[in-house]
């Protein structure tokens, strides 16, 4: 087996971000279709045959000894996870399962494994959402789980819409959506992925299997006030959107911290113009809401929303929320955990509050999830990490969970 180490090495320089630290990876830059050129050699040099779906994903296949017909690759055994990247962040979240997923084959190969059905190994774009704003955009459209004119009309923060990307990496951006064909090729799907938290370090354990996501959505909010001088504009003549922006981040947090289990970020401020001497005429902030039970989100995100139209009102501003995406919790399949625990015994199961494509098929198809240990416990940032051994230990499971499944 080429160690996973090696394999994440060879593109340990793709994508460095030199202001911010870490990686920078956004679905079809330079980065992300560099990452999937390194797959598609190292696919290829595996004997896979690699192809790209119309929703931009790509599968690579190692088909069943028998006759390749339109229906042989339906019901497949199909891991993988995604390469692109939130702004700044760590080398493991998504490449460590599609590297993972390589060794694993390699390891299923040196064991002289005969697939009895067939296996993929695939990379889902856009899964940060960090691009154009909706995590999880590949396996959204894949299953249905966006209407594709929403999708052809998500734009990035250069104005360059999901359509336009998808065209010039040559998609047709008239076939995005719902795949029925592609989704009929998985039987079963698994994602190795790197722990996001410290459950594993408190569980003193290399890997784990998946038990649930929680609900996770983001909201868009935009605070509307007056553009103005900041010389000029006397204190009490302001309806400055920063103030009332400010407001709502410090409510967020409480607002969150008295709900057990809740967790509500804003990561991401963008005041427009944005000049040191300029009084902001609008503020949009981004507020990412997460909780195990879907009721308690939903009235979260209400009782936001209601505190910022106050806030926003108190400085003479206004302010409107926006939906970009949902995902409710997600219980993986009993079965299929059940599958995993008899392939690999001992592993414990973890409950994660990151988000996940395996989330989005879990409506779908049976699938699953096995975390490999991050001794920092930290991730979306680069002090996100995997030992070489983990990962080793890591891709050997996947490899046994596989081995089991097909
Ligand atoms: C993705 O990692 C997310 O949980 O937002
Ligand atoms: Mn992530
Ligand atoms: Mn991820």
């Amino acid at each position: 087996m080429d160690s996973v180490s090696n394999l994440l090495g060879a593109i340990e320089d793709v994508g460095r971000d030199a202001t911010r630290g870490g990686y920078s990876r956004p679905v079809f830059s330079n980065a992300e279709l560099d990452l999937r050129s390194w797959f598609e050699q190292e696919a290829t040099r595996r004997g896979l045959e690699v192809e790209t779906d119309r929703n931009g994903i790509l599968w690579a296949w190692w088909d069943t000894g028998s006759e390749r017909s339109d229906s042989s690759r339906d019901g497949a055994l199909v891991t993988g996870s995604h390469l692109d990247s939130v702004p700044g962040g760590g080398a493991f979240d998504g490449p460590l399962g599609v590297a993972s997923a390589l060794a694993a084959v390699d390891v299923l190969k040196q064991r002289g494994v005969q697939p009895q059905r067939a296996l993929a190994v695939t990379v889902f774009p856009e899964e940060e959402g960090s691009r154009f704003g909706v995590a999880c955009l590949g396996s959204r459209l894949l299953t249905g789980g966006i209407d594709p004119d929403a999708a052809r009309n998500l734009r990035d923060p250069d104005g360059v819409s999901f359509a336009e990307a998808a065209r010039a990496n040559g998609l047709d951006p008239a076939h995005l959506g719902k795949d029925d064909d592609a989704l009929r090729r998985i039987g079963d799907f698994v994602e190795l992925h790197v722990e996001q938290g410290r459950g594993l370090i408190d569980l003193d354990s290399p890997f784990a299997i998946g038990t649930s996501v929680i609900g996770h959505g983001r909201w868009k909010l935009s605070i509307t006030g007056q553009g103005n001088h900041a010389g000029t504009t006397l204190m009490a003549d302001r309806a400055d959107p920063m103030v009332a922006a400010a407001q709502v981040i410090l409510a967020i947090r409480k607002t969150a911290a008295a709900t057990p289990e809740a967790r509500a970020t804003v990561g991401r401020v963008q005041p427009i113009p944005g000049g040191t001497n300029v009084i902001a005429s609008r503020v949009d902030l981004w507020i990412d809401v997460r909780h195990p039970d879907d009721a308690v989100t939903a009235s979260l995100v209400e009782s936001i929303h209601g505190q910022a139209q106050k806030a926003a009102a108190f400085e003479g501003c206004a302010a409107a929320l926006t939906r970009e995406s949902v995902s409710g919790t997600v219980n993986f399949d009993g079965e299929l955990q059940r599958q995993l625990q008899l392939a690999i015994p001992g592993a414990p199961g973890l409950p994660t509050g990151a988000g996940h494509d395996a989330g989005i098929l879990a409506a779908h198809v049976p699938s699953a999830m096995l975390y490999v240990r991050n001794p920092t416990g930290i991730s979306h940032s680069p002090e996100e990490h995997v030992e070489d051994d983990d990962a080793d230990a890591g891709a050997v499971a996947l490899a046994d969970v596989l081995e089991r499944l097909l």
